[in-house]
């Protein structure tokens, strides 16, 4: 796809009202310089969603949600970001047209919008055989005796592939689709020696798997009995990549939108057997593994995931694996154990809601399950537990946020009987020393105890920032480095330095594409926020950050000396016990001093 030309980007940002982009979708009341309503993205009974007019963004102080209007687009409509610019551009009439589109490019739309017509054709076709026709009623039973109606066939658009070689060659060729438009799709095979076409599909139960536009891109297709294999897929198009689309995702997103949960299972039935019961936010991969992009889907939608998987060794493969990939994206994971050999479909069959609630409600933080697992994988030798961290460290690793981490890290080394401090260096990939078993636990230290705070402090400063071109200044001279602990935070501080005007001042439109979910919510929630409590003593907030930063590298130095004290002392060097004593007293009084 062609780039969308910033200007154009611009030009729409211009047009386009985000209190009237958002009033489409949800009803707004003016409250003070901001609107107000019911947020879209969590459930809630009274409006903490706000809209601000003058700086286009959006925040909801319930769910932590907020961006400007393209964010919003994205979100609500599960657009991608050229996406959501065309939406809007169409409203205002703005054409988007691209930049340089190849001949290869518009090769490749003609050939997407074929596949995707050939797939709508065939997929109507299955679906109208399983609801009425004679053909369609070995599935009908079968369904039936699964104890599935029409009411799900039509949500998910079931369909039933009959039995004999060439019925959905036939149909295509009356509604003038090629040949080749048919094989392309994967829907029919050439035969062999001079036969006609045959059906991929035969004498299965079909499900329809549907991009976010609800457009049919490829089918899964079950045996009805017990004979292999058990379920066959279309072939990866243009229009399918399976490592993109989740199946079911099309009828879960408001579900998922509304409890921020998404329910990640194995297989088609058990979407549609979660479904049925009222657990709408089901969503099952097309029988591969979790990928990065499945996990960037889900995140448009919800911050939490819990994964059904097989309680058996592939899946509990496949529980770590999409692990590794939900983490990273900054999703909360959890683990929920279904009794030995049943999956959601057969649990609730057997046990009904209330025995699915059970389980739902004994779910497991994912990475508690992995710990336990690598711990009971590794032996349990000094060596071994090592093994085991650091294993578990790579993961936590992954995790975006500081405070998950800690806690974590506090769970590792009470499990291990590792020094938290030796865990926590480590995973800053920081100084490597060779892991000591815990002598006794460290007393809490009263500095690490207002870590919390200073990223209050930290927010008081870009919120001085966003408001007051002489505070922003006086940021730039001192350096962001020496102000902000966290680097989340000093790159917004960069972000809105670079936004500056010639006169250096913040435009209008502080929120871009170029800022991550996350930077941009927080950026919104300190646009919107009308506490003023903050504003009374900005030296004293810059004081805080300064103090924050060199009581980190103190901290850090220290312990640094820790370690070189205990090998001066293994090398009987007094001289170098001496100056390093020397040094841990003269940052201990200052840090004293500090607090
Ligand atoms: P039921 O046995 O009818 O309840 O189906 P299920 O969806 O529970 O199937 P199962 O738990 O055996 O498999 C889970 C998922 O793995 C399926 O939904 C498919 O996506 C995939 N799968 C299972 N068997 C096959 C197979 O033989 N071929 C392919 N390609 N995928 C399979
Ligand atoms: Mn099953």
């Amino acid at each position: 796809m062609g780039r969308i030309a910033e200007e154009k980007i611009q030009e729409i940002r211009d047009r386009v009202d985000i209190v009237e982009v958002v009033s489409g979708y949800l009803p707004l009341k003016r409250s003070g310089v901001n609107h107000q309503g019911l947020c879209p993205f969590h459930q809630e009974k009274s409006p903490s969603f706000n809209v601000n007019a003058s700086r286009q963004i959006f925040h909801c102080f319930g769910c932590g949600v907020g961006g400007n209007v393209f964010s919003f687009v994205m979100r609500m409509e599960g657009l991608s970001f050229p996406d959501a610019v065309r939406r809007l551009g169409e409203k205002v009439g703005v054409e988007v047209e691209e930049e340089a589109v190849s001949p290869a490019e518009i090769r490749r739309r003609e050939v997407r919008e074929r596949l995707l017509r050939v797939n709508e054709a065939a997929g109507a076709f299955y679906h109208q055989l399983l609801l009425e026709d004679e053909a369609g009623a070995s599935g009908r039973r079968y369904l039936r005796q699964r104890g599935y109606a029409g009411e799900t066939v039509r949500s998910f658009q079931l369909g039933f592939a009959p039995e004999g070689w060439e019925s959905l060659a036939t149909h295509l060729a009356g509604e003038n689709f090629s040949v080749e438009e048919a094989r392309m799709a994967g829907l029919v095979r050439p035969g062999k020696q001079g036969r006609g076409d045959y059906d991929l599909f035969r004498n299965r139960l079909l499900f329809p798997i549907q991009d976010l536009q609800g457009r049919m891109v490829a089918f899964g297709g079950r045996v009805l009995d017990d004979s292999l294999p058990k379920y066959i897929n279309s072939p990866e198009t243009e229009v399918y990549h399976k490592g993109q689309v989740l199946y079911g995702l099309y009828q879960a997103r408001d579900a998922m939108r509304h409890s921020n949960e998404a329910l990640v299972v194995e297989g088609y039935f058990d979407v549609l057997a979660l479904h049925r019961a009222g657990f709408a936010g089901a969503v099952a991969t097309c029988g591969t593994a979790l990928t990065a992009d499945h996990a960037r889907l889900l995140k448009r939608y919800a911050d939490k995931v819990l994964l059904i998987f097989d309680e058996d060794a592939a899946g509990k493969q496949a529980t770590f694996r999409a692990m590794d990939a939900l983490l990273p994206v900054g999703l909360a994971v959890s683990v929920v154990a279904m009794p030995a050999g049943e999956d959601p479909d057969s649990l609730l069959k057997a046990r009904g809601e209330e025995g699915f609630r059970d389980c739902l409600a004994a779910a497991r933080p994912v990475l508690e399950v992995f710990i336990e697992d690598r711990l009971h994988n590794n032996d349990q030798s000094v060596e071994g537990r090592a093994r085991a961290a650091e294993q578990v460290l790579e993961r936590i690793r992954l995790l975006p946020g500081d405070l998950e981490r800690s806690l974590y890290l506090k769970r590792l080394a009470a499990l291990t009987g590792l020094d938290v401090e030796l865990l926590q260096s480590k995973v800053r990939g920081g100084h490597v020393a060779p892991p000591t078993v815990r002598r006794a636990a460290p007393p809490p230290s009263p500095v690490r105890a207002t870590a919390q705070e200073t990223g209050q402090t930290q927010k008081y400063l870009l919120r001085l920032m966003l408001v007051d071109d002489r505070q922003r200044r006086q940021v730039r001279e001192e350096g962001t480095a020496k102000l902000f602990l966290d680097e989340f935070f000093s790159s917004l501080a960069d972000y809105l330095l670079s936004c500056e005007d010639q006169e250096g001042r913040l435009p209008a439109n502080l929120i871009d594409a170029s800022l991550d979910e996350s930077q941009q919510s927080l950026l919104a929630s300190l646009v919107l926020q009308e506490d003023q409590g903050w504003a009374d003593n900005p030296e004293k907030i810059f004081t805080d950050c300064r103090r924050a930063v060199s009581n980190s590298l103190l901290k850090q130095r220290l312990r640094e000396i820790r370690h070189l004290e205990e090998e001066a002392q293994r090398n009987n060097d007094e001289a170098a016990q001496e100056r390093y004593l020397r040094e841990r007293t003269e940052i201990n009084q200052k840090l004293k001093k500090k607090l």
